[in-house]
C-alpha cells in the first residue's frame, strides 16, 4: 500500500470536499479515500493547496501522511488474461471516464467477455467495457458493443483539468488527442484571437482552448444533433463561454465572419471543406488543419489545390501514427 499525503475532514462535509479536491484536481489518483471515526481521509497529490482550497470554502481538515489502498490492480490486461488462458496478447484499449473501449485481437475472438472482465479486474473504476467497431458515417462514431459490466457508453472524461459528458455511441471523442489539444493551445493560438472551432463534436478543443488561453473568443460548429447537445452541456459544466452553431460547416460558414484561427478537425474528410474553411479565415489568418495521409507534404499539396486563396504552410507535426504507412498531422497553413 502506497503512503501519501492526506487531508482529513469531518464526515458530515466529506461530500462537500471530495468535490471540490476533484474539480481542484488534487485527490491522488488510483487509491481510495478511508474513513477513521468521524473523520474522512482523501489521499491529495498536494497536502498545502487541498488544504488551501479547503480553508477557503471554510472545512476544517487535519493534514497528514498515511497508507491507503490501491484502486488499481497493478498487473496489466495481459498479464490478467495470461493467469486465466496461460497465453495473451496485446490488448488495446482505451479509458474513457468509467467506461473502456477495446479492440479484440483476432487471437482473443471468441473470449470477449474475459477481455472485458480483465480491464475491469485492473481498473476497478470502469463501470463497462465496449468492443469497438469501425468508425461509420460523416458523425464519425463508432460501433460499439457491450463485452462486460453494465449501462449504457455515456460517461464523463477528465482531461486536463477538464470534464467531458459524451455518449460514445452516439458521437466521437477520442481521449489520445489529448496531448494535441494541450500543444495546439500552447504553442499555435495566440492570447487574444478569434477562433472557429468548425468541426466541433462534444467540444474538446473548444473548451481546452479556453481553459489554456482565456483570452480568446471561440465560436464552436457541429452538425450531429446529440454531439452539439454534449457541446452546449461541457461547455456549461467547465464554465466555458462560447457561440456555438448546430448544422454543417457549409452553411455556417457563410453566417459567422471571419477569424484568426479556423480549425478543421476532421481528417478523414478536411479535403472537402477547404474552402468552406478558408472564406472564414481573416487576410493573414490561419487554418489548423489536421489530414491523414503519408506526410505533411502531400497534405498541404492537396490542400493548396483545393484552396481558392494562396496559402503557405508555416509548421506541421506528426500527432500519431494512423497505419503503416499514413499518420494523423496537423499543418498550421497563413492563408492570405
Ligand atoms: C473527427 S470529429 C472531431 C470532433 C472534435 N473536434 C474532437 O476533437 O473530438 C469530426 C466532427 O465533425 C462533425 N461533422 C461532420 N461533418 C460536418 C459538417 N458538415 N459540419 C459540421 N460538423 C460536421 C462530426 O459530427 C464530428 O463530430
Amino acid at each position: 500500500m502506497p503512503e501519501l499525503p492526506y487531508v482529513a475532514v469531518p464526515k458530515h462535509m466529506a461530500e462537500r470536499a471530495r468535490r471540490v479536491l476533484s474539480r481542484e484536481d488534487l485527490l491522488a489518483k488510483d487509491v481510495k479515500a478511508r474513513r477513521e471515526e468521524d473523520m474522512v481521509l482523501f489521499p491529495v497529490r498536494d497536502a498545502g493547496r487541498a488544504g488551501s482550497v479547503l480553508e477557503e470554502l471554510g472545512i476544517p481538515y487535519e493534514a497528514g501522511e498515511a497508507e491507503f489502498e490501491r484502486t488499481v490492480e497493478h498487473r496489466s490486461v495481459e498479464e490478467v488474461l495470461e493467469d486465466s488462458f496461460g497465453w495473451s496478447v496485446p490488448v488495446p484499449y482505451d479509458v474513457i471516464g468509467d467506461v473502456a473501449v477495446v479492440q479484440i485481437p483476432d487471437e482473443l475472438r471468441g473470449h470477449e467477455r474475459e477481455v472485458g472482465r480483465a480491464i475491469m479486474k485492473v481498473h476497478r473504476r470502469v463501470r463497462a467495457v465496449f468492443e469497438r467497431g469501425p468508425v461509420r458515417g460523416v458523425f464519425r462514431v463508432r460501433d460499439l458493443r457491450r463485452i462486460a459490466g453494465k449501462g449504457p457508453a455515456v460517461t464523463e472524461h477528465r482531461e486536463h483539468r477538464c470534464r467531458f459528458r459524451v455518449d460514445l455511441a452516439r458521437c466521437y471523442f477520442n481521449p489520445r488527442l489529448a496531448t494535441e489539444r494541450r500543444l495546439l493551445a500552447e504553442d499555435v493560438v495566440e492570447e487574444g484571437s478569434t477562433v472557429l472551432d468548425l468541426f466541433a463534436g462534444v467540444g474538446p478543443i473548444t473548451v481546452i482552448l479556453k481553459r489554456f488561453v482565456p483570452s480568446v473568443e471561440v465560436t464552436a460548429c457541429e452538425l450531429n444533433p446529440v454531439a452539439y447537445r454534449y457541446l452546449l452541456e461541457n461547455l456549461r459544466l467547465n464554465r466555458v463561454e462560447a457561440r456555438a452553431f448546430l448544422g454543417d460547416a457549409r452553411e455556417v460558414s457563410r453566417l459567422v465572419g471571419r477569424f484568426d484561427y479556423v480549425i478543421m478537425n476532421v481528417p478523414k474528410m478536411a479535403h472537402r471543406f477547404v474552402e468552406t474553411a478558408v472564406r472564414c479565415v481573416r487576410p493573414e489568418g490561419r487554418l489548423i488543419y489536421y489530414r491523414i495521409a503519408p506526410n505533411a507534404e502531400e497534405a498541404f499539396e492537396e490542400l493548396r489545390r483545393k484552396a481558392d486563396r494562396p496559402v503557405e504552410l508555416e509548421s506541421h507535426r506528426e500527432v500519431k501514427p494512423y497505419s503503416p504507412e499514413e499518420s494523423l498531422y496537423r499543418l498550421v497553413v497563413r492563408v492570405h
